[in-house]
């Protein structure tokens, strides 16, 4: 973790406790300007490694720390990266550890700036990003907003969530690299009058860790999803609806996709779709008459979304690859016997069921535990894990099923 001088360094401190947090293990390298901001002994103790600072440090053994680290690192981020950094970096100096460090560095790194909004905007820091661009160096943000300097433009630090997400993408093998898939979630709300409607419990949590994964694994997103309180998951394209006809819509339009053939090549379907709505939803808000009559409702179906993009699978016209469909299924009772026959009668390519009544299982939690059923009826149970877990799981499943059509 190379840290430059800026007041942002101090987000740096919250980006080493999360990386540790999720794993990592992190050794802090600060410039000179970047122990104005931060001390030493913070980084030491967030990081619980010491801090390098010296290019010819007395005490390490061979003189060669900025060789060693430059290798020995699966990923070198520097944040924030100030003007200054850039420049340096961009000309390939190496008059202190971090730089010259990341002149020797051969791997991957990822570059947090963040400055004033007219030093970004400066032609010299234009130059100097495009020639670290082209010479392969990741970057995350700035992003617009108010500034430490009481300005306000590009030029903040990207959030430490942000930084790590993006560290991540970079760390994870890129096993669905050109592929794209659909990705429905959450629930849908079905509208009584203006002011109410059916809804169920379904957070949308299981289609974001499944979208984040895919985009992890180098995958374009389309995601199609219900209201939701969730942040959007960084670099997926979005399609937000309300009710199931507008995500049945949504959802072939995306199957389908254009003339030129067909968009996607999987779908997995973790949305709470309402399977009725209201036959007729009132204009008006529906009055309360008198204090002993309640209003009948009368329901009709709503479109079964999963059944109906199998009905549509088959190859891709275009390139003639299969395409993979994936169905969750929420069951209470005896979840195993009704899975079965719902993948036969959803024709889908997989199945995974969740018993949602079990403890960690199911609506807003972070657990799950799933059975995936597949064509040939096979069953692979997947214990009580977190959601994360399950999504990459699943999506490496998807991955081998879209190359590798047999082993459906
Ligand atoms: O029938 P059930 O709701 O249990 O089926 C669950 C699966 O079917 C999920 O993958 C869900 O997204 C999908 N589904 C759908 N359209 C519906 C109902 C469910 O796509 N109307």
């Amino acid at each position: 973790m190379g840290l430059g001088g800026g007041i942002a360094a101090y987000k740096t401190l919250e980006l080493i406790r999360r990386l540790r947090e999720a794993g990592a293990s992190i050794i802090p390298v600060a410039t000179e300007a970047a122990l104005q901001f931060v001390t030493g002994v913070t980084l030491q103790a967030l990081s619980g490694t010491p801090l390098r600072n010296a290019l010819f440090a007395p005490l390490e053994a061979d003189g060669m720390d900025h060789i060693r680290l430059a290798r020995e690192a699966d990923l070198v981020i520097v944040a924030p990266a100030t003007a200054d950094l850039l420049a340096r970096m961009a000309q390939g100096q190496a008059d202190d550890l971090l730089t010259a460090l990341l002149l020797a560095r051969r791997g991957p790194v990822l570059v947090a700036p963040a400055m004033n909004p007219a030093m970004w905007e400066h032609p010299a820091t234009r130059r100097n990003v495009t020639t670290l661009q082209e010479d392969g160096i990741h970057f995350i943000g700035p992003e617009p907003g108010a500034m430490a300097c009481g300005e306000s433009g590009t030029g903040r630090m990207a959030e430490p969530a942000t930084i790590q997400e993006s560290a991540r993408r970079i760390l994870t093998p890129k096993i669905l690299a050109g592929r794209r898939l659909l990705i429905t979630a959450g629930p849908t709300r079905e509208e009584l009058d203006p002011v109410r409607f059916i809804s169920n419990h379904s957070s949308g949590k299981m289609g974001w860790e499944l979208t984040l994964a895919a985009l992890r694994a180098g995958a374009q997103v389309e995601l199609i999803h219900g209201p939701v309180t969730l942040p959007p998951p960084m670099g997926a394209l979005l399609h937000p609806v309300t009710s199931a006809c507008q995500m049945l819509d949504a959802t072939l339009n995306a199957w389908l996709g254009t003339a030129n053939g067909p968009r996607c090549d999987a779908a997995i379907l973790t949305a709470a779709v309402a399977d009725y709505r209201p036959e007729q939803r009132q204009h008006d808000k529906i009055k309360k008459t008198d204090a002993t009559s309640a209003p009948h409702l009368t329901l009709t179906q709503n479109p079964d979304i999963l059944a109906m993009l199998s009905a549509w699978s088959g190859v891709r016209p275009r390139d003639g690859r299969p395409r993979v469909i994936v169905g969750f299924a929420a069951e209470t009772g005896d979840a195993l016997a009704r899975g079965h026959a719902k993948r036969i009668r959803k024709g889908c390519d997989l199945l995974a069921i969740n018993d949602v009544t079990a403890p960690g299982c199911g609506f807003g939690t972070d657990t799950n535990g799933v059975t995936l059923i597949g064509r040939d009826g096979r069953e692979e149970v997947w214990p009580l894990q977190s959601k994360e877990r399950v999504a990459e799981r699943l999506i490496a499943a998807v991955a081998e099923l879209v190359s590798h059509p047999r082993s459906l």
